[in-house]
Order: C-alpha cells, then sequence, then structure tokens
C-alpha cells in the first residue's frame, strides 16, 4: 500500500542540444544582478562559460563571478559566497556546473538574509530558512546528484570532519534547470562513472526498504535498468548522445522526490559515503561505490524479498532451482560485476582511508531509521571495516 503523500516540483526542466538558449526565456524573470557560480574551471575550457557569459550580456545583466566552487564544497567558501551575494546586491544565482555548484547556489541562497551561522543553523541545528531566498537556477554540466531538481544542499566542514546535506523545501529547489547532454561529453571518465553510480545508489536507496507492492519500486527498477544499460554505452563511446541524453534524464528522475512517495527510504549508503568524504575529500559517487556492496551483503538478510526482486527483475538472474538467498547473492553479485566493469573503485582505501580513521568515521555516520536494519555503532564499523 502506499502511504499517503505530498507532491510537488517547481523547477523547469530545459533538456537537449538547444536548451541553453532557454535562458532568454528564463533571465528576465529575475533582478538585474546575476551571480554567476561556477566551479574550477573546466567550463572555461570547454566554452560552456563563453556561451553563458554572451546569453547573460545580451539580457543586460551586471555579472558578478564566484568560481572555484570545488568538489564537496565547503564551509568557508559557502560564507565566501555569502559575502559576495551581499555586497553586490546580488538578485540571482546562476549555477553552471555539477552537482557541487548547484548545491553551493542552494546553500548561498538561503543564507544571504540570514542573520545566523548557516552551518549552525542549517547543517547542525537542521532549521528550515525564515528569511528572504535568492533565487537560483542551474546549467548542468556532470550528471549524477540530481541537484538540479532538488532542495539538496550538502556542505562540508573540514574542521569539524562533517559532510552534512540539508534538503530544503519548495523555496530553495533551483528554479529552472538547462540539460544539454552534450555539456557532459567533456567530462573525465572518473567523474562520468561516479555520476552513473550516484544515481544508481540514489535509487537503491530509496528502493531497500518497505514490503508493500508500491508503484515507486516499479519505477525505479525500470530507471535502474535504463542506467545499466546507458552506461554500458557510455562507457565505451561517451559520446554516444542517446546514451549521455538517457543517463541525464534518469539522474534527474532518481532524486527529485518521485521515487520515495509513499514509502519509507534507506539512505545508509550516502550517510556512510558522506562521512567517509569528510575524511577523504574523495569524489561522491565513489564513497558510495567504495561501501555499497559491504552494506548491501550485511542488510540483505532483513530485506531478502526486496533483494530478491531486485536480482530477478533489474538483473534478470534466472530463478529456476535455486534458494531466495541464492538468487538475491546472484543479483549482487550482478551488480559487483557491473560496477567493476565502470571501473569504480571498490574499497575505501583507495580512496585514503586508513584504519585509523574508521572509528571516526563511524562516528561521524548518521544512522537512519527507514532501511530493514537500523544499524548500531559497532555494525557501521564492522561494515566500514569490510569496505577498506
Ligand atoms: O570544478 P570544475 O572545473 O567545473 O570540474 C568539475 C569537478 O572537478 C568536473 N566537471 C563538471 N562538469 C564538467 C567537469 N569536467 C569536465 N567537463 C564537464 N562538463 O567534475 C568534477 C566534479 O564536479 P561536482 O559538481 O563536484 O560533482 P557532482 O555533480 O558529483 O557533485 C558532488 C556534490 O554533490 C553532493 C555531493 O555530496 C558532493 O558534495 N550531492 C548532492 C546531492 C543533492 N543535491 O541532492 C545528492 C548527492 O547524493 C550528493 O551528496
Ligand atoms: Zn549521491
Amino acid at each position: 500500500m502506499l502511504g499517503n503523500f505530498e507532491y510537488s516540483n517547481p523547477t523547469k526542466l530545459y533538456f537537449g542540444e538547444d536548451s541553453l538558449c532557454s535562458l532568454n526565456k528564463e533571465l528576465p524573470k529575475y533582478g538585474k544582478t546575476v551571480q554567476l557560480i561556477y566551479g574550477g574551471g573546466s567550463i572555461k575550457k570547454n566554452g560552456i562559460y563563453d556561451q553563458v557569459m554572451e546569453l547573460l550580456k545580451a539580457n543586460g545583466k551586471i555579472v558578478i563571478e564566484d568560481g572555484g566552487v570545488m568538489p564537496n564544497p565547503t564551509v568557508e567558501k559557502l560564507r565566501e559566497g555569502v559575502q559576495i551575494a551581499r555586497q553586490n546586491h546580488v538578485d540571482f544565482l546562476l549555477a553552471v556546473g555539477g552537482g557541487s555548484c548547484c548545491d553551493y547556489a542552494k546553500a548561498v541562497s538561503v543564507s544571504v538574509h540570514c542573520a545566523e551561522d548557516p552551518w549552525e543553523k542549517y547543517y547542525i541545528r537542521f532549521e528550515e530558512p525564515d528569511c528572504e531566498i535568492v533565487p537560483v537556477g542551474c546549467v548542468l554540466t556532470m550528471v549524477g546528484t540530481g541537484s538540479e531538481m532538488n532542495g539538496g544542499a550538502v556542505i562540508t566542514n573540514h574542521d569539524q570532519k562533517l559532510k552534512i546535506g540539508h534538503v530544503f523545501g519548495d523555496q530553495v529547489i533551483p528554479k529552472f534547470a538547462i540539460l544539454n547532454p552534450k555539456f557532459t561529453f567533456t567530462l573525465p571518465r572518473q567523474q562520468m562513472t561516479a555520476g552513473i553510480y550516484d544515481i544508481f545508489n540514489h535509487i537503491c536507496e530509496q528502493y531497500f526498504s518497505g514490503e508493500d507492492d508500491n508503484t515507486s519500486d516499479y519505477i525505479s527498477e525500470a530507471l535502474m535498468k535504463s542506467v545499466i544499460h546507458s552506461s554500458r554505452i557510455a562507457i565505451r563511446n561517451p559520446e554516444d548522445y542517446e546514451a549521455r541524453s538517457n543517463i541525464m534524464w534518469a539522474a534527474t528522475w532518481a532524486l527529485n522526490t518521485l521515487v520515495s512517495r509513499g514509502k519509507s527510504t534507506d539512505w545508509m549508503v550516502h550517510m556512510f559515503g558522506q562521512s567517509v568524504g569528510a575524511y577523504t575529500d574523495a569524489t561522491h559517487g565513489m564513497t558510495l561505490s567504495a561501501v555499497s556492496l559491504p552494506y548491501y551483503r550485511y542488510i540483505m538478510p532483513y530485506g531478502l524479498d526486496k533483494f530478491r526482486r531486485f536480482a530477478v527483475n533489474v538483473w534478470e538472474v534466472d530463478a529456476g532451482g535455486k534458494s531466495d538467498e541464492q538468487i538475491a547473492e546472484e543479483g549482487l553479485s550482478c551488480m559487483e560485476g557491473w560496477m567493476k566493469e565502470l571501473g569504480l573503485v571498490m574499497n575505501l582505501g583507495e580512496l585514503g582511508a586508513t584504519e585509523e580513521m574508521l572509528g571516526g568515521i563511524a562516528d561521524g555516520t548518521l544512522i537512519m531509521e527507514g532501511g530493514y536494519k537500523v544499524l548500531t555503532r559497532d555494525e557501521v564499523l564492522n561494515i566500514l571495516k569490510a569496505s577498506l
């Protein structure tokens, strides 16, 4: 049975090869001064920066540049972005990049007019914004997080060894997002595959929970099959437009809250991944791939029916003459094979994590209660050890 739920998603999407010119429709809706948010320079190398600048100028905007947003944006960078926005009385935040730029833009948006320290208010006390919010738009260049159509904003505090996500509401979700699959062609292979696994894991986090017959789970299975199929094409030919466009679209639907409606969700792999990220600053998708199999193998007995269903419906495992445990394990073995095909990081050691760090990583791992097994701190530590 589907539980009761609310659903709304206010982001207007523009998808396709010509979608950037939709800025001409969107920019006139907002004020004159635009804070242009971007990362370490990929958009300058691949020409996206020039195209965006031209459209901003053509729309009469005053552009305040805010580059240098790092992967896994830090609280120090957030404070810097807030200062830039305040000093220039910015009316609109335009993020051009991946999840890091989009998340950062959302974190700035709720902090510009906030009288308190944003880290304490939003990331430690998890309070909701009660100030004016500066609107955000996104031009996506890296696929994976779904940040273009959700309220998530993950910020890292290295001093406190914490990487924390706050999921903000409708007022903070990007007003629009521009998705041109061609913009992702220049991604380094490692980023492409990390993004692909991030998508897949977002779906897993919402699928491995609950026991009801639920439409959301059927949608999840279809999305997973599409990601597996397209990823195999994209790793052979990164410029296959069809594959890259399917991956881009699946990423958006994997985390725009649709597939979690009416059911519980797990999110433990992400909690592990975020704590690993706080210690290693590693690529988000790889922090997930490194812990996934030890975690899923550990919780499999507690959610055996769903793991069996995953094996049969997603990996097309032949169930004939096998026990449920064997079928479920075969599904995870298929997943492991696919992860290795993609060349994902399969253990924490490769990300720079050490035995000495594991206690701290375990302490920084928030324990969620929506999955098949609520872990104890000892179980968290054991899964981390098995992932090392
Ligand atoms: O900084 P530049 O030079 O632009 O390079 C970036 C960066 O190094 C590069 N890149 C992006 N587009 C490119 C490109 N390089 C060449 N060509 C292009 N077209 O890719 C690198 C990674 O970018 P980043 O934005 O960091 O990656 P991603 O999209 O994976 O975002 C990661 C952040 O999002 C958070 C993660 O925790 C992490 O902080 N997440 C946000 C979520 C949300 N909002 O719901 C959910 C996710 O689970 C995730 O936690
Ligand atoms: Zn993720």
